[in-house]
């Protein structure tokens, strides 16, 4: 039974250093200490013994028993740290490896002309302001000269959240809200979102404006020109077909409309332009006195002028975009592009 014992641990012993893997130690784990391994067998056998010689052998086969278990836990440790070592080996990091860039993101196009055309007003002295987009009927309509129930209100139907306040429909009331809280001389852009029930290749229910306006002693007609005609120039380059049209708001007197010739037909005439050449892009005019007398300026001694421009417009001018609705498809195809 001794020497039994003693080869079945030297055929493990040997077994088990040849072992290269942890499968391999499992299996051998098996063959040996498992229910059916062979030296669980030697101890069930134990039991045939004489009475002298049973706790002899036991404490044999139990020292055989630990040795191995020991052996095996040890060879498993050896076995893992190898292959710990082989991968590290594997898969060290290669920092001269080129790393893979993240997709940036871009302005949106109509971010980008907003602050195009707000750096060169801030380069003519204007001031940025901005106002709420859910808006006072009384600083959209009312201190404008829209009386209610005025026909120029039609034109700037928009989303009611009740019968005095509104989606605002353009960025004029933050003229009002400017004047109620600077006193002249004043000289401001607001750029924002207003919203309108309208919708075609050249309009859109919720687009942009840049309202710009300056009001001071000795402000004219010239002035406006002059600034409309320097911002244009310096936006579009000196060649740019521009036009002034008379035309009529409540806040205004003279007032007048700016169009920029169509730069998908050059001015031949297509559906952009609605076959007339021309894209109007804001309307402007000297602040009419009844919009002073709802601030609390004095009409006698001061004057000025104030435009609002569709920043949608300006950008299908600038970047020859035949649809304003492409700006809010938002198609990454389109919106790459800038
Ligand atoms: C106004 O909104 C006036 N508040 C402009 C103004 C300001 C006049 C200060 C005088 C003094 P109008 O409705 O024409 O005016 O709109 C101004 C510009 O906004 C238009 O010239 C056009 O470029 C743009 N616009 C108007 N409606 C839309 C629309 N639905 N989608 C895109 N752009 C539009
Ligand atoms: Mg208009």
């Amino acid at each position: 039974m001794k020497e039994q014992l003693d080869g079945l641990l030297q055929a493990a012993l040997k077994e088990i250093d040849g072992a290269g893997n942890e499968e391999a130690l499992q299996e051998l784990r098996i063959k040996y200490l498992g229910k059916k391994g062979e030296l669980t067998a030697v101890m069930k056998g134990l039991g045939s013994l004489s009475a002298t010689e049973r706790p002899v052998v036991g404490q044999m086969a139990n020292a055989v028993k630990d040795q191995l278990e020991s052996r095996l836990e040890e060879k498993l440790t050896q076995v893992r740290d190898a292959n710990k070592r082989e991968k590290l080996q594997r898969e060290r990091l290669d920092v001269t490896l080129p790393g893979r860039r993240l997709p940036y993101g871009s302005k949106h196009p109509i971010t980008l002309v907003i602050e195009e055309i707000s750096e060169i007003f801030a380069g003519l002295g204007f001031q940025v302001a901005e106002g709420p987009e859910v808006e006072l009927d009384f600083y959209n309509f009312e201190a404008l000269n829209f009386p209610k129930d005025h026909p120029a209100r039609d034109m700037q139907d928009t989303f009611f959240v009740d019968d005095s306040i509104l989606l605002r429909t353009h960025t004029s009331p933050v003229q009002v809200r400017t004047m109620l809280k600077h006193a002249p001389p004043v000289r401001i852009i607001s750029p924002g979102t207003v919203y309108r029930c309208d919708s075609d290749a050249t309009h859109s229910p919720m687009f942009h404006q840049i309202e710009g306006f300056m009001v001071d002693t000795g402000v004219t007609f010239g002035d406006l020109k002059g600034v409309l005609t320097t911002f244009l120039t310096q936006y579009f380059g000196k060649g740019i077909g521009v036009r002034l049209r008379p035309s009529f708001f409540p806040f205004t007197e003279p007032s007048a409309e700016v169009d920029i010739a169509c730069v998908m037909c050059r001015g031949k005439g297509c559906r952009v332009c609605k076959q007339s050449g021309w894209l109007e892009i804001l309307g402007a005019g000297m602040i009419d006195p009844e919009v002073y007398r709802h601030v609390g300026y004095d009409p006698e001694t001061i004057s000025g002028f104030a435009f609002g421009m569709g920043i949608e417009r300006v950008a299908m001018l600038k970047y020859g975009i035949g649809d304003l609705r492409l700006f809010f498809d938002n198609d990454v195809r389109f919106l790459q592009q800038f």
